[in-house]
């Protein structure tokens, strides 16, 4: 690291006495080295398979700090591309989203088909016939990908293991993020992308989706004027009736991710959520009862929120999405919320979430305001040359002898606690430190 002031990583990250500098919040060579070290080996989520239904499809999306096109090619297999040409590294698409059968560089006009080769090079006889080799020169493809429930991730190394081992046992929590109300397996579709730029360093946001739950009074206001899901049947702030009687979960995973979820009492029973709406209360109950029946045992977990190590979060009930935290810069975030609503509801249902997701969630949302305001504030404030002598206290019950749950696998405690964020950083170091997959996966720790 060239900056000497900045001691090494072991006295940036000190998880054992619960300390984590402010250099990884606001230092542009740790910025720099962590695209390197972290996001060109961690599995990161680039989209859902409902935003590229047909063939020739595409929606640009982000991976660390550079595009991507994520497309359906001519075949109907998903792909996804660094979206920079081969030539002089013009971006070959401009755009959001779309349907094309050949990627044209806007420059000097190479195209690519979209299963990434290299098909059209102008004047390719009397210019290049001989020299250039057009299988080498496609667009670059990520090492591997996975289509996991209809969301799209993907990696750059060739060794990261292969996705739902990434995942571990944080899988049975976003499980629940991504399947259907009624209990089905997948089935969700995006009905919208809110993206904007928080100032803001991009952990700020994924450290709060492990379950920071201590934060809730920064949601006051939220919570006076009742916007939750129910807010219509009770007047008690953000009440998701399901989640009423539950017992929450924090879980931090050896992997780096954590969850905050619940777990309802065997006897739980649908509470009536929809009084002023009988098409919603109806489907809602529907949902509750099928997926009972369907689950048993299994229905009792209920996700709340949880951050996929690096920079993918989840909001598990309603508003229930997907969050990429994009690296902008050290001290700002490309924000990215993916809304999801189960494919087959009906309009209503969809018409409601999509209002209830805006109101709650993304730029304008009223919560999201709240975490903003803080998050940029705690960056202003950490940025001077006193303030970065001292570094941010993660002791939440270090070394307390704290409630635990046996229910489920991951070190699962029945309060809130800052394991999981001490996790998160400890996987955070090992990446930056370059370790090999077996210490990336907490598997051991050589
Ligand atoms: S930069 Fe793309 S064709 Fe030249
Ligand atoms: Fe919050």
């Amino acid at each position: 690291m060239s900056n000497l002031t900045i001691p090494g990583l072991d006295g940036l990250v000190d998880t054992e006495k619960g300390f984590i500098s402010r250099e990884l919040f606001v230092d542009s060579e740790l910025y720099k080295e962590e695209l390197d070290k972290v996001f060109t080996r961690a599995w990161l989520m680039v989209g859902h398979e409902s935003q590229i239904p047909k063939n020739g499809d595409f929606f640009t999306s982000r991976m660390g700090d550079e595009s991507v096109i994520m497309c359906r090619d001519k075949a109907g297999k998903i792909q996804v591309f660094l979206n920079s040409c081969r030539h002089r590294g013009m971006k070959v698409c401009r755009y959001e989203s779309g349907n094309t059968s050949l990627f044209t560089c806007p420059y000097h006009s190479w195209t690519y088909t979209t299963d990434g080769k290299l098909q059209g090079v102008p004047q390719y006889r009397s210019l290049y016939e001989g020299q250039l080799d057009r299988e080498r020169n496609g667009l670059v493809s990520v090492a591997k990908l996975e289509n996991y429930k209809g969301t799209i991730w993907a990696t750059w190394d060739k060794d990261a293991p292969d996705f739902v081992t990434y995942l571990g046992d944080a899988k049975i929590h976003l499980d629940q993020a991504l399947d259907c109300r009624d209990g089905r397996e997948g089935g969700s579709e995006v009905i919208g992308v809110h993206k904007w730029i928080l100032p803001a360093n991009w952990k700020f946001a994924a450290e709060n989706f492990l379950g920071d739950t201590y934060h809730n009074p920064s949601h006051r206001s939220v919570d006076l004027i009742g916007i939750g899901p129910s807010a219509a049947a009770g007047k008690k702030g953000r009440r998701d009736n399901e989640m009423e009687k539950a017992q929450h979960i924090w879980v931090s995973f050896p992997e780096g991710h954590g969850v905050h979820s619940a777990v309802q009492p065997s006897e739980n029973e649908y509470m009536e959520s929809f009084l002023d709406n009988p098409v919603l209360e109806e489907y809602f109950r529907h949902c509750y009862e099928e997926r009972k029946a369907r689950l048993g045992e299994h229905s009792r977990l209920l996700p709340f929120v949880g951050a996929i190590f690096p920079n993918t979060s989840y909001h598990g009930r309603q508003p229930r999405g997907l969050c990429a935290w994009h690296p902008q810069s050290p001290t700002s975030t490309e924000a990215w919320r993916f809304f999801l609503v189960d494919a087959d509801a009906p309009t209503e249902v969809k018409d409601y979430l999509r209002r209830y997701y805006m109101r709650y969630s993304g730029p304008a949302g009223m919560t999201e305001q709240d975490d903003m305001e803080n998050w940029l504030y705690a960056t202003q404030a950490s940025t001077g040359t006193v303030a970065r002598r001292y570094p941010f206290n993660y002791q939440q019950s270090l070394g307390a002898d704290i409630p635990s749950y046996e229910g489920y696998a991951g070190s699962t405690t029945l309060q809130p606690t800052e394991q999981m964020a001490r996790g998160y950083y400890r996987t955070w170091k090992n990446y930056m430190s370059g370790a090999n997959w077996d210490v990336l996966l907490g598997r051991t720790d050589k």
